[in-house]
């Protein structure tokens, strides 16, 4: 295990740690467990993951999203939790002080800020989709989506989207939500706030399920998850499946390294990875039933909407059923509080950084990095309504970020994780953080990580990137 470089790093109050980081560390295994999933189970598993699901095929495409979860995804994932807990710092720090250690080289460096940066890049537009979020809580409150048409909620959103102040004022909303929660501290803040928001998430998750079961079409939405049609298969759609497995886990910038920095280390690795894991698919699935149930429940709605599909035919489907306006309440609500877990989890390695490099108090810092997140995000604002037209490489700025951090930043984040713990830091170092942990599991991991990771994520890398070049 490393030295801690804090001398006035006080010792845990958590009396089965030996070593805590400076920052604190989860009451328990669960208080880890709720914050992993909440970090991951976000925008990606309620808005993305429906409708690439719609667009890529349903059934096939989600039998091999479950495939890149399981071989490519949770062991980075093991690897990323593991490497934070032999740190117990910030992921900048963790990586510095395991570069000394291994006497690897010092380009390894890299993991640590890019990730950080790719953190801070991804909350910058994540904050403006949330705030969507949290103005459809309000719209479906007062009822504009009662009996509307395909035609006018598209206008609803458009004239949205239009509106860039109405769009400030609900991404700084957001942010501020967001700062709150991370300016107090791991225990009060993170901690307290994973274990209320994670248990009514999957209460309102329930809730939604047994409406779509009462008032939609939950078959239909049950054939067409899992009805595996391998014809509509595609090589693209692989790779939309593995990118999205990064995405959805909170992989490849850190977060999960912070959050094993955390972690008692008392506990194994393997099985809250894999609990985290397991909840994140289920929500993404159920997600999935409630959102088609809905949408198939009315004929007129096309279902393949792309993007569009929780904006704009959801709450049409909403507005036209029984009850539809108070369970669309609620699946606003249900989005919002999932995105607000997800997000706090994007800021915290660099809040955590600034307080143990720079010395900066934990409010001043998480303060100060929501201010440039927040300046950050107005672009994504404009891109919809006065910078449409500014392009770059053909994308918008929301669109360059976008590609940018899921496509580029956390696939080679992901690489040399993987290829930094598989074949880098001493493998007496790892074993000894696994020792809890299963040893015939830890040899397939060590296995995985060393091959089968860095080639799966290259390929992807690759096959993203370059057709967009050419
Ligand atoms: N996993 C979250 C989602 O599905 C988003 C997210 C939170 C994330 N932290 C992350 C994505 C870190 C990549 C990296 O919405």
């Amino acid at each position: 295990m490393l030295k801690n470089s804090h001398p006035e790093a006080p010792s845990q109050n958590n009396k089965n740690n030996t070593q805590g980081s400076l920052h604190g560390t989860w009451a328990s295994r669960w208080t880890f467990i709720l914050a992993a999933t909440g970090s991951a189970v976000g925008l990606g598993n309620i808005w993305k993951f429906p409708y690439i699901a719609g667009e890529n095929g349903g059934g096939a495409f989600v039998l091999v999203y479950i495939a890149c979860i399981a071989i490519v995804a949770l062991p980075i994932m093991v690897a990323e939790v593991t490497l934070g807990r032999m740190g117990r710092q910030s992921p900048i720090n963790t990586i510095r002080n395991l570069i000394k250690e291994s006497g690897a080289s010092k380009s390894f460096g890299v993991i640590g800020w890019m990730g950080v940066s790719a953190g801070l890049m991804i909350l910058s537009y994540y904050s403006v989709i949330a705030g969507w979020a949290l103005n459809y809580i309000e719209y479906m409150i007062s009822g504009v989506f009662q009996d509307v048409t395909a035609e006018q909620a598209g206008t609803i959103f458009d004239d949205l989207m239009k509106d860039k102040n109405e769009l400030i004022f609900w991404q700084s909303l957001f942010m501020l939500m967001t700062v709150v929660v991370v300016m107090c501290g791991i225990h009060k803040g993170l901690g307290l706030a994973s274990q209320i928001l994670m248990p009514l998430l999957f209460l309102l998750l329930i809730g939604l399920l047994v409406f779509g079961y009462q008032q939609g079409d939950l078959t239909g939405a049950f054939n067409f998850l899992f009805g595996f049609n391998f014809g509509s298969l595609t090589w693209q759609s692989v790779l939309v499946a593995l990118g999205h497995a990064f995405f959805t886990l909170s992989i490849g910038m850190g977060a999960m390294m912070v959050y094993g920095a955390y972690m008692p280390s008392n506990t194994g690795v393997f099985s809250n990875v894999l609990m985290v894991g397991v909840l994140d698919t289920l929500v993404a699935l159920i997600a999935g039933l409630v959102i088609f149930s809905i949408v198939f429940a009315n004929p007129s709605i096309e279902s393949s909407a792309g993007p569009g599909l929780m904006f704009v035919s959801l709450p049409v489907a909403f507005g036209n059923m029984l009850g539809g306006l108070f369970f669309g309440t609620i699946f606003f609500v249900l989005v919002s509080l999932a995105a607000w877990s997800s997000s706090i989890s994007l800021i915290e390695p660099a809040v955590a950084h600034l307080v143990e490099s720079k010395g900066f108090s934990r409010i001043t810092a998480s303060l100060l990095l929501g201010m440039v997140t927040w300046v950050v995000g107005l672009g994504s604002v404009f891109s919809f309504n006065i910078w449409t037209e500014v392009k770059i490489a053909g994308f918008n700025f929301f669109e360059l970020i976008d590609f940018i951090t899921a496509n580029i930043m956390l696939p080679l984040t992901g690489i040399f994780v993987a290829i930094f713990i598989g074949w880098f830091v001493k493998e007496k170092m790892v074993q000894e953080e696994l020792s809890g942990d299963n040893q015939g599991l830890s040899c397939v991991w060590r296995w995985t990580v060393r091959y089968i990771s860095p080639l799966a994520v290259a390929a992807v890398l690759i096959m993203g990137i370059y057709p967009r070049m050419t």
